[in-house]
């Protein structure tokens, strides 16, 4: 049961609020503000429920790590307008906690480490450079279509055991995933559609286990007190495949146009290749894809900064605002590619945060490089329309970019 918080009157903010249109890569303009006076703000979600809006990085933080405020509205879907309240799946580990959470991340967690995805980096650059070749022959390209899409769809295909020739059905669903238009009976139709592929995957690799992670989850999860079923084990690859191609693809495409917007900074890259790494924090910090943050839910009072939460409130920590906040990033708004890495709040913070986050680095460096590298002259083949924008996307992104070199 939601409870409104005490000052929840007609006068609240709707949540979420829209970009400036000044420049497509900054969040609203009324962050900096509520940094300022009113860093935890009483707001009204879509679906109709009241929930405080978290901006400032400390705050975030600290709701992010926070054991009594749950996670069973991750995945920002209690802000869709349809919502209706019902419980996750099992095996939706983004929206579990405490030791049901932690029980399947244990799972996951040695399939994710810096060395195994560092070994995946030579098949993410094969990966990359066949899509450019086949870019190059063309003669122009949309790059999302062409690049920014498939190259985190095979990576994360080839990681699970999917087979990528089914890619055009499971991307239409996932979309519908992490749209805000579809109503909840196309959603749900969407969940089962995508939990009933993974669920015949899962049946086939139990019978024939492969060299894949999805095969190699089984055997784990056979070795603990409590094995994962079938429809855990589904859930959890709808998450990873959704996951993982979503946020990248998004993020390779909006951090392209950043780099053609300005060809001094891009050249300064290109000639310095190995600075990609600092680049690709920056990019994440500055772009924020995940636009809406990230929701939980009190399940006992708190005081979040100098305001006290009441058990049952919904809380919405901002992390665009919390990744231009001034108390911690210098000139903020400004994009420095070469600037110190400090933690960003871009993959979240705390026992939720992004357990795909090494290897969505190491697509993005790559695929950045060598864009950089093999398509120099690369620029907009026409203006953007603000359609391209996914300004309703729970991941921020375009929808298209037409390119020529
Ligand atoms: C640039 C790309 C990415 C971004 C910005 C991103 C962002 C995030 C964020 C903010 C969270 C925290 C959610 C929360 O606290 O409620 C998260 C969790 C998660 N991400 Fe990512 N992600 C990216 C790529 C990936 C990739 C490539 C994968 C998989 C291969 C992945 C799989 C997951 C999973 C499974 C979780 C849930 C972790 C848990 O609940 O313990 N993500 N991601």
């Amino acid at each position: 049961m939601t409870k409104p918080h005490p000052d929840a009157a007609s006068e609240v903010p709707e949540f979420p609020v829209t970009r400036p249109d000044s420049c497509p890569f900054d969040p609203d303009e009324i962050y900096a503000r509520l940094r300022a006076h009113s860093p935890v703000s009483p707001v009204r979600c879509p679906a109709g429920m009241d929930a405080w809006l978290v901006s400032r990085y400390k705050d975030i933080r600290s709701v992010l790590t926070d054991p009594r405020l749950s996670s069973r509205g991750a995945g920002s879907m209690h802000m869709l307008p349809s919502y209706d309240g019902r419980d996750p799946s099992p095996g939706s580990m983004i929206q579990l906690d405490g030791e049901e959470h932690a029980r399947l991340r244990r799972l996951l967690i040695g399939e994710f480490t810096v060395r195994r995805m560092e070994a995946l980096r030579p098949s993410v650059q094969r990966i990359t450079d066949r899509h450019i070749d086949a870019m190059l022959a063309e003669g122009s390209a949309d790059l999302v279509r062409d690049f920014a899409l498939p190259i985190p769809s095979l990576v994360i295909c080839e990681l699970l055991g999917v087979p990528y020739d089914d890619h055009g059905a499971f991307q239409r669903d996932s979309e519908v995933l992490i749209g805000f238009d579809a109503d909840e009976a196309t959603r749900d139709a969407a969940t089962r559609r995508l939990e009933g592929y993974l669920g015949e995957l899962i049946t086939r690799r139990l019978a024939e286990p492969q060299d894949d992670l999805l095969s190699r989850l089984i055997v784990r999860g056979k070795a603990t007190d409590r094995p994962p079923t079938v429809p855990e084990l589904a859930t959890l690859g709808v998450l990873l495949l959704v996951a993982g191609h979503e946020s990248t693809a998004n993020m390779i495409a909006l951090s392209a146009l950043v780099l053609m917007a300005d060809q001094e900074r891009t050249a300064a890259l290109r000639a310095a290749p190995d600075t990609i790494g600092t680049a690709v924090e920056e990019l994440l910090r500055y772009l924020s894809v995940i636009q809406f943050g990230l929701l939980r839910y009190a399940t006992e009072d708190v005081t979040v900064g100098a305001t006290e939460v009441a058990a049952g409130s919904w809380l919405v920590a901002a992390i665009p605002s919390g990744n231009r906040d001034e108390a911690v990033f210098t000139a903020p708004d400004t994009i420095d590619l070469r600037r110190p890495p400090r933690t960003h709040l871009a993959f979240g913070f705390g026992p939720h945060q992004c357990i795909g986050q090494q290897l969505a680095r190491i697509e993005l460096q790559v695929a950045l490089t060598t864009l950089l590298r093999r398509v120099p002259g690369l620029r907009l083949a026409e203006p953007l329309a603000e359609s391209a924008f996914k300004h309703n996307d729970i991941v921020y992104g375009l929808r298209s970019l037409p390119v020529v070199w």
